[in-house]
Formats: structure tokens, sequence, C-alpha cells
């Protein structure tokens, strides 16, 4: 009944399943047709979703997301090819069986409005014919999970609850029986932005916790790349048009479809994908407080810029080397703090948007206890865009931030 962590909750122990589509293509009517029917809502899919991963299946209305995702619960029977979980070719499967398995969430059809959240969220435990105990305990550790009170909202109606809560509970029910897959379809469309990116940063920790896998269909192809480890882009008439990585779509689209798709500003959502943790930090000239400005700036050799730090190594700001005077000592008054500071935890794309925003255009980075460990520069920023690992050579040197009346402009 706690909001436990791992491995105490039965939950911990379910694994997912893999599911494959092999050759999967759907033409509607085509009983009727005798095999032929027109035209193809899916064509000749062939995907792998390993065990425990968010596959996204994204594209335009109408090319075929929701009947993918119907063929994996038996909603919808393949016209030719075979879906398989765990390798068993579903089509074996009893579909009432196979659904009791399956953890279905979809945006219109919400709740049973006559049964109480409790009531919805007990669904499928009560038709595995689970002991009343074990029910209730998973109810309420399920609605605690989704971030309700089970006291408060467990005997109340769908209608007594927002939009968003009803969506949770929607998630909630789906989750019940620990099934090893999961099937949303839109799943936080019918909710504003605000409560559909908590939404989703609640279903994405939840996730790491369960470990189910997990099949999204959104159009929003920003939801697909925050969502997704894996992102299906699926084109007019059921074709796969590339099935990949989020940050792999991003870099290297596979066709213009895609690249249109994705969006002219697919650079800086690469960025977004990206941590100041995974790219290779420059080296600044640095000074401890109290030390003598002869050694600190021998030590710097031609670097513009010094920073200063405080005896446990914390940043104090950015130090102007020409304007110290030889004889004295660093103090932290001739520092400059106006640096961004970044943690390895930062994407690149809040580092340039703050190196953008900030006069000093060489951000410090520091780790949990706010010691430097690097400085950031655009010229990191860039070489990560481009892939590239090593920095061109002229741009090791920098260390400094820029300041408009000394030559050392931005770039
Ligand atoms: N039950 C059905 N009968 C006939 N055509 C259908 C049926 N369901 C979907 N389609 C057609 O199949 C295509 C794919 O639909 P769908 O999978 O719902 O697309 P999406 O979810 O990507 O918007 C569309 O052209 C749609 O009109
Ligand atoms: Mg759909």
């Amino acid at each position: 009944m706690q909001p436990d962590g791992k491995g105490t909750s039965e939950s911990a122990a379910r694994q997912g399943a893999s599911v494959e589509f092999r050759h999967v293509t759907k033409r509607f009517g085509a009983e009727a047709a005798g095999g032929k029917g027109t035209p193809g809502a899916v064509n000749d899919l062939s995907l792998t979703v390993p065990p425990g991963e968010i596959c996204v299946l994204v594209g335009p209305s109408g090319c075929g997301k929701t009947t993918s995702l119907k063929m994996v619960n038996r909603l919808v029977e393949p016209t030719e090819g075979q879906v398989l979980i765990d390798g068993q070719d579903i089509s074996t499967v009893r579909a009432t069986v196979l659904r009791r398995r399956i953890g279905y969430v979809i945006q219109q059809i919400g709740l049973f409005p006559h049964q109480t959240i409790g009531e919805n969220v007990a669904t499928v435990p009560r038709l595995l014919g689970w002991p009343k105990e074990r029910i209730r305990s998973r109810v309420d550790e399920l609605l605690t999970l989704i971030g309700l009170d089970p006291g408060g909202v467990r005997d109340r109606y769908p209608s007594q609850l927002s939009g968003g809560e009803r969506q949770r509970v929607g998630v909630a029910r789906a989750m019940a029986a620990e099934p090893p897959v999961m099937l949303m379809d839109e799943p936080f469309g019918a909710v504003d932005p605000i409560v559909r990116g908590r939404l989703q940063n609640e279903f994405l920790r939840l996730h790491q916790e369960l470990g189910t896998t997990v099949l999204l269909v959104t159009h929003d192809i920003d939801e697909a790349i925050k969502m997704g480890d894996r992102v299906a882009i699926m084109q007019q008439g059921g074709y796969l048009a590339q099935y990949a990585p989020p940050a792999e779509l991003l870099a290297n689209p596979a066709n213009d479809f895609v690249a249109r798709f994705v969006g002219s500003d697919r650079g800086l959502k690469r960025l977004a994908l990206m941590t100041v943790a995974e790219v290779d930090l420059r080296e600044a000239a640095t000074a401890r407080v109290g030390e003598p400005v002869r050694s600190a700036l021998a030590r710097a050799a031609e670097a513009a810029y010094i920073l200063l730090l405080d005896m446990d190594g914390r940043p104090e700001g950015w130090v102007n080397a020409r304007r110290l005077r030889p004889e004295g000592t660093l103090d932290s008054e001739a520092a400059d703090p106006s640096s961004p500071i970044f943690t390895p935890a930062t994407t690149l794309r809040d580092a340039l948007s703050m190196l953008l925003a900030s006069a000093v255009q060489t951000g410090v980075v520091v780790d949990e206890s706010g010691r430097y460990v690097g400085a950031l520069t655009l010229e990191v920023v860039g070489a990560a865009l481009r892939g590239a690992t090593t920095p061109p050579p002229e741009a090791l040197t920098i260390g400094s931030p820029s300041e408009p009346d000394d030559g050392h402009a931005a770039r």
C-alpha cells in the first residue's frame, strides 16, 4: 500500500514483453473483396519493440497508427503478416485472454461513468479473480503512484474529477494487472498543455518503475521525441518511414517526409535530448581566492579571463586578466559573477538559451556540490550538434567570457 520504491512491490518484479510486427498489412474490407480490399491502412509493417521500451507511433492523421495499435490486442486482425508478443504469434491466443495481459488507454472513451474510481481501476484484477484484499491494496497503490489520494478519490465517480485526473485514472486502470504490454492511443490528447506536460513526466517516472513495454500513439512529434525510446514515423498509406531512437531521427532523417515531419528546428530538438554531461568541456584558467595575482597570471598563460574559485572550488566569477595588478592577491571583489552556471543534467538546449541570454558567453559547469568541473562555450554546443568529438584547436584556448569593449566579442 505504500508508494514504495523498487523491489518491494510485486510490480517491479514483472518484466515487459517484446512486441514484433512481422510484415503486417491491413486492408479494411479485404474479407469481402477476397483478400484485395482497398487501399492499405497499414502496409508491410515490420518492427520490433524490445522489452520494457516505449515505442511511439507518430504520423499524420489517417496514416494507420490506431490500426497498428489495435492489431496488438486483436481489436483489428491483420490481413497479412503476424504480430508476436515475446515471440508468440498472438493469433493463436484467445482475444479475451490476450487483452487481460495488455493495458489499453484511449483518449475518447474514458472511464465507466457509473462505477467509482476504485471500481474502474479494479476492472482487470476483478476479471482475473484476484482476492479482494489484493485488489484493494493494488488500487490504493496505483492511485498513490499516479499522484491521487486514494482516500479522497476511491469512492468518487469519474464526473467528479478533472480531465487530467480522469486521464491519470485511465492509466492506472490500464496498469492495474501489471500488464507486460501497454497500448496508449493519444493518451494525453484531451488535456491542456500544462497538464499534458505533467502527465507525460509522471508517466515517464512510472514507466521507469514498472518496466512495462509501451506502444504509444500520437500525432505530436514533440511528444514522440520526449516519450519514445524509439519512434516509428508513419506516412500516409500506412507505410513506416523510419524507426529509430529520437536522436537518430533528428540527426539522420531517412527521407524528406521525415525531415519535414520532425521540423526545420530539428537541430534545437536534438539539443533538448543532450545534456552537459555528454559533451567535452573546456578547461578554464582558474585561480583561488587569496592567491597571488602573479602566480595566477603565470598559470593562466595567454588566457584573457581567469575563473576565480573559492576555497572549496566553487566559482566566484570571471576576472579580466589584463585588468589585474601583478603585485596584489586575488579577491572575489574582482570577479564578475554573471556567468551562466550549468550542472551535468542541464540540457544543451537550456544551456544554449542561457548562453545567448548572458553577456558572458562561457558558462561554468559545476557538480552537485557546486564545485567547478569545466567550462561550456557556444563552440562546445556546436561541436556536440555536429557530432564532433574533438573541438577545433583554436577554440581550446578560450576559457574566457566575452566583453564588448575589448575585442573578445561573442561569436
Ligand atoms: N474500421 C475501419 N473500416 C474502414 N477503414 C478504416 C477503419 N479504421 C480505419 N480505417 C481507415 O484506415 C486508415 C488508417 O486509420 P487509422 O489507423 O485510424 O489512422 P490514424 O490512427 O493514424 O489516424 C484511414 O484511412 C482510415 O479511414
Ligand atoms: Mg488514430
